[in-house]
């Protein structure tokens, strides 16, 4: 048996996390911890909610009395897996101080339990954005590239990747740093880029551009992230960083959404060019070939057939993001969790 710890399992990647682990480990037992922020939505993990080998624990990864409900729940770990964080480039435009709190103060908080509770293993889900921009013919990020953040919310990710290096040389953690391009897929908030064009698209609303739309993101289906975050876990180098991405997917903003816009049969006139995000990073582009050649990991969803599926998962599941963008969703841990379904510990 292998005793998981998840930290922001009721987001985005890491709800599809958990239902992959339990999916493919029969092995595996997993807590999630989470503080269930606006991003956090446990709807997105209604189909493993009775599954005896997980545990939601609510709390604050910066938080001591938080890590002591999780042991509790654990009875141990034997990996941790890191995603828990503060993940909206406009919103840490807005407001750094949430991102430096839980991006940088709370990724310590995790090392420091990893180290205390003896966790073998500490994964921690980085992004490409640490890198900074690339012009349109510079070569794509490397691991050795250097660290030249922009965003405030990219520079709170390069300082939780440095203290992830610094407890692996510092008290021999055995750390892994994944840097993965932008994700797609299952329950994206729909703040995103493609939720919000597709969710937009759907009701006949506007669809925001921001400047020309011609900055390049490298897109990469969330399976294929967390099948690389699998294989970190159980197969990276301690120590090791990998680069995830590099498939078929480097697109600029409005050459993707014309073609979302023809998968969905929605008019181009839908979109409308607005102000530029402040220091808009032009372009992005990942050199996956250590990921490759010592994980054995290879992406096996193409971007066409990766944006159906999932235009079509957004056609299936209106209740869903209708539910998240109405703020209806934030009723569902009140009436489910605090009370009917387990007790104040979190058991059943
Ligand atoms: P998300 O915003 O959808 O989910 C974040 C989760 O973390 C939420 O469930 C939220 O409640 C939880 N959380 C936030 N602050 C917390 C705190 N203080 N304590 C406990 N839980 C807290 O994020 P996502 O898009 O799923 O990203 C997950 C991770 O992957 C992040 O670390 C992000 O930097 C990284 N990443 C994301 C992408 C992407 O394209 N979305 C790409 C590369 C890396
Ligand atoms: O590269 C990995 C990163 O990808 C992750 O680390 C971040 O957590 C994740 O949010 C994402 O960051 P981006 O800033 O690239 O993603 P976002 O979906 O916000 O925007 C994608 C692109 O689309 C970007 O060039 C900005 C543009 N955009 C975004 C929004 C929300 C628009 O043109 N209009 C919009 O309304």
């Amino acid at each position: 048996m292998t005793r998981w710890l998840v930290t922001g399992g009721a987001g985005f990647i890491g709800s599809n996390f958990v239902r992959l682990l339990l999916r493919e480990r029969p092995d595996a037992t997993v807590v999630n911890l989470d503080a269930l922020t606006y991003a956090g939505n446990l709807e997105n993990l209604r189909d493993v909610e009775q599954d005896l080998r997980y545990r939601f624990v609510r709390g604050d990864i910066a938080d001591p009395l938080a890590w002591e409900a999780a042991a509790l729940q654990g009875g141990g770990f034997d990996v941790l897996v890191h995603f828990a964080a503060e993940t909206h480039v406009d919103r840490s435009i807005g407001d750094p101080f949430p991102f430096l709190r839980t991006n940088v103060l709370g990724t310590q908080a995790m090392l420091d339990f990893a180290r205390r509770n003896g966790i073998a293993r500490f994964v921690q889900v980085g992004t490409d954005e640490v890198y900074g921009t690339l012009g349109p013919d510079e070569p794509s990020f490397r691991t050795d590239s250097p660290i030249l953040p922009n965003s405030p919310y990219a520079a709170s990710k390069a300082s939780a990747d440095l203290l992830v290096r610094a407890a692996a040389r510092t008290h021999g953690l055995e750390a892994v740093i994944t840097r993965c391009s932008n994700n797609y897929g299952p329950f994206q908030f729909p703040e995103k880029f493609l939720p919000l064009m597709i969710t937009n698209a759907m009701s006949d609303q506007s669809l925001p551009v921001y400047g020309d739309g011609m900055q390049v993101r490298d897109w990469l289906h969330v399976d294929d992230h967390n099948r690389a975050i699998l294989a970190a876990a159980e197969r990276g180098r301690p120590g090791g960083v990998y680069n995830i991405g590099g498939h078929d997917g480097e697109r600029p903003n409005l050459v993707l959404l014309k073609e979302l816009l023809a998968i969905l049969g929605k008019p181009e006139s839908l979109i409308r060019h607005v102000e530029d995000r402040k220091g808009h990073d032009r372009r992005y582009s990942i050199d996956a070939s250590v990921a490759r050649a010592e994980l054995g990991w290879a992406p096996q969803v193409r971007l066409e057939d990766g944006l159906r599926a999932t235009v079509e998962w957004y056609k299936s599941n209106e209740g869903w993001w209708r539910r998240v963008k109405s703020g209806a969703y934030r009723e569902y841990y009140e009436t489910m969790y605090s009370g009917r379904l387990r007790d104040a510990e979190g058991r059943r």
